[in-house]
């Protein structure tokens, strides 16, 4: 399924007048006009929602759709220039930039030493269900029936197959187990995608923010990545459109169900268009589904996104990581038959298949219904956490996602890394928003999930209280990156 073709050369990716000016919104404010419309611009860009080398519309047309004069726009790209947030060539045009050593890493290892008294929100995940433990015993006493074999499972055991497969046909997707290989989270599932269908240097698609370890996974697998913003309220339909017909990228990565890290649940009729976009483009598709299991309120979900996929172009991959429990690395790639046959040749270059005991642990935990207790301790934390923030920091703003994990919270500065550096002096654990973006981009944004006691979730926000406090008053927190893993 590799592409016949590579890309090479740079991206011509541009946006258009209108767009733009939709993009920029309500841009004026007390200052001169140049300076906002330089200001909101540059605000676009580190925000993440306009990305590094696009080609803004010629000065003219965008005066006539910002409603401004000529000298305006053209006072306010000659700003962001000088900023270095802007580069034109002569007769050429002018793409959105970063000035040079604005890079930082979206990802490093630390392991930290003590974690034991840390009010740890760096993973949105929570602790296994108290079922874990009779499921493995059921899954123990099954043990003999398999212990006889090889216990070589490239695909996965049947019964676990089977039973994932009966949840997508109950969700409007129809599946035969010979649709699901079954692998070592969907992390892994993700990695295997990639490894099947891209090629060093090909280009990946992704939204902006997005899940932090996708990213690793996209760098190590060597993909050109392209990213489009995401807005306050979700997925811009034009914006997606736009950069799938003139990036035509090998795949595109999307998590369509309460999005991390913003919580954002994409519509039923967008889902439908993009199946038939990415079609058109010649992309790909993998569709991350960790957090499809997880409404919180008494919501209809809209079909997987691959309900409306004619043509074999998506792969769905899910996990039972945040759904029950990350420590058993169970997770599952949904795709065509012959699809799911090639990714097993592939992963026996990998792992030769996931084990058995975890596999039947999971059937045992499948066959409880777990979830609505889950569901409803994730709503009274949310709810928990939602309050602690509005009371404490009436600035931040945030939109309540109506499922999945965490809190997209739009900071009053963009001092994202400096806050989660200055609340590890505090033992709290939050992930910076440069973590789910590329190019050190979201400063102004941090992730909190809800994933502890709500006792916890109060404590956590008054100790980020004290942390903002001491990154107004420049106040260091210790020099080191602030986490490890951000699951
Ligand atoms: C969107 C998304 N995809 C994949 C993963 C990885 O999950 P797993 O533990 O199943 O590998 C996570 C974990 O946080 C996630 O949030």
């Amino acid at each position: 399924m590799k592409s016949q073709f590579t890309e090479s050369g740079p991206l011509t990716r541009l946006i258009g007048a209108a767009q733009l000016a939709r993009l920029l919104g309500t841009w004026r404010d007390n200052q001169a006009d140049y300076l906002a419309l330089a200001s909101a611009v540059h605000r676009l860009i580190v925000d993440g929602r306009l990305q590094p080398g696009i080609r803004l519309p010629a000065e003219r047309e965008a005066a006539l759709a910002l409603g401004a004069s000529r000298t305006t726009v053209t006072a306010a790209y000659g700003r962001l220039r000088d900023s270095g947030f802007l580069v034109s060539r002569r007769g050429a045009g002018s793409w959105t930039a970063l000035p040079e050593g604005h890079q930082v890493a979206t990802s490093g290892l630390w392991t930290p030493d003590d974690t034991s008294d840390v009010l740890d929100l760096g993973c949105a995940a929570m602790p296994a269900p108290v079922e874990l433990l009779e499921a493995a015993r059921e899954a123990v006493e099954e043990l003999p029936a398999h212990a006889g074999r090889s216990g070589y499972t490239p695909i996965g055991l049947e019964a676990l197959r089977g039973a994932l497969a009966a949840r997508y046909t109950e969700r409007g997707l129809p599946t035969t187990p010979g649709q699901i290989l079954i692998c070592g989270g969907a992390q892994q599932a993700f990695d295997l995608c990639l490894r099947l269908l891209l090629s060093p240097g090909e280009q990946a698609l992704v939204e902006a923010p997005t899940y932090a370890n996708a990213l690793v996974a996209l760098t190590a697998n060597r993909a050109r990545v392209a990213a489009y913003g995401l807005t306050p309220t979700g997925w811009d339909p034009e914006a997606i459109g736009s950069a799938l017909r003139q990036g035509r990228p090998r795949i595109g990565y999307l998590i369509p169900d309460f999005h991390n890290p913003t919580g954002h649940l994409m519509p039923a009729d967008l889902r439908e268009q993009l199946a038939v976009a990415a079609h058109q483009a010649g992309t790909d598709l993998i569709v991350d589904e960790t957090f499809a299991e997880l409404p919180i309120e008494d919501q209809v979900m809209p079909p997987p996104l691959a309900a409306f996929d004619r043509h074999a172009r998506v792969l769905t991959i899910g996990g039972l990581s945040k759904s029950h429990w990350g420590g058993l690395r169970v997770g599952w790639i949904r795709a065509a038959g012959p699809v799911i046959q090639r990714l097993a040749a592939l992963r026996t270059g990998l792992d030769m298949g996931s084990p058995v005991l975890e596999q039947l642990t999971a059937v045992h935990l499948l066959e409880r219904d777990l979830l609505p207790a889950r569901r409803a301790i994730l709503r009274s934390r949310r709810d928990a956490l939602v309050g602690a923030l509005r009371e404490t920091f009436p600035d931040w703003r945030f939109p309540v996602p109506a499922g999945g994990m965490s809190l997209w919270v739009e900071l009053d500065a963009p001092v994202s890394t400096a806050l989660a550096r200055a609340a590890e002096a505090y033992r709290v654990r939050v992930a910076a928003g440069p973590r789910f973006g590329l190019d050190g981009l979201m400063e102004r944004f941090i992730r909190v999930p809800f994933t502890l006691p709500e006792e916890s979730l109060q404590e956590v926000v008054r100790r980020l209280a004290l942390s903002r406090a001491d990154v107004e008053r420049g106040i260091a927190g210790p020099g080191r990156a602030p986490l490890d893993i951000v699951a």
